[in-house]
């Protein structure tokens, strides 16, 4: 069944103690305003993992990582591993956004690697895509999301794709203020949905959650999430502040 869902990515935000703080004002709001039919994710770094995962025990909140190592363990300093993040109960973990794409030059190959990864440890991944500012003024942004998710993602087999959530996140809209317009978020999130479906075919497709990432907040969340294609969102900026996250939640359809 397709969820919606609301994901926070806090990127390299917070002190330990803010990050505790945060986390416990979520699960609090979620409580209070009973979110229950919204997955709500929150997305800290590394060291703050495992408070976050004790903080939401017994909760319906849910963690999930950044990042993770496209290795399974062994000499890779610095690096984390799906089964370490699986063994401190992480529900989900971002991969390919596009920061790591640039700053860290990954590339599919790697990408599909990590995706495999979080799947054999049980682990959700929130795959991102989304084309630049170039890409976007050239017409091409269709022809760069097909290429990003059928080079990591297209050798899976069915059972373990439809274990996906797809995030759309357009580069030029990410921590600029200027979201895709709810037209332009549903066109690119039908597009996928109907690649999906030409590969893996209309049952998978109808069913993945496809989140839209890029500058949404408390006041544009509601109006890109009523669109039929648009499951939720991946929340940068917005979800460091838990009642505007909350309200970025809220946005989601009754
Ligand atoms: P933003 O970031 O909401 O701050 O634009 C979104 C993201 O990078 O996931």
């Amino acid at each position: 069944m397709r969820k919606n869902i609301v994901a926070g990515n806090w990127k390299m935000n917070k002190t330990f103690q803010q990050a505790e703080e945060l986390v416990a004002e979520v699960k609090d709001l979620m409580e209070e305003h009973e979110i229950k039919h919204t997955e709500v994710i929150v997305i800290p770094p590394f060291p703050y993992l495992e408070m976050a995962t004790d903080l939401a025990q017994g909760s319906p909140l849910k963690v999930g990582a950044q990042n993770v190592s496209d290795h399974d363990y062994g000499a890779y300093t610095g690096e984390i591993s799906a089964p370490m993040l699986a063994s401190m109960e992480v529900n989900y973990c971002i991969v390919g956004h596009s920061e790591r794409r640039k700053y860290f030059r990954e590339k599919s190959k790697a990408l599909a690697e990590k995706v495999k990864q979080l799947l054999n440890a049980g682990i959700t991944p929130i795959f991102c895509c989304g084309e630049d500012l170039e890409k976007r003024e050239k017409g091409q942004q269709e022809k760069v999301v097909e290429r990003q998710i059928s080079k990591a993602l297209f050798e899976l087999e069915p059972d373990d794709f439809s274990r996906m959530v797809i995030a759309y996140e357009p580069v030029w809209a990410i921590g600029t203020g200027k979201n895709a317009t709810p037209e332009q978020a549903q066109e690119m999130h039908a597009f996928i949905r109907k690649i999906i479906e030409g590969k893996y075919g209309k049952d998978i497709s109808e069913n993945i959650s496809i989140l839209y990432g890029g500058s949404c907040n408390a006041k544009n969340a509601k109006s890109l999430f009523k669109n039929p294609d648009v499951d939720g969102g991946l929340i940068g900026g917005a979800s460091l502040n838990a009642e505007e996250f909350l309200k970025v939640i809220r946005g989601i359809p009754a």
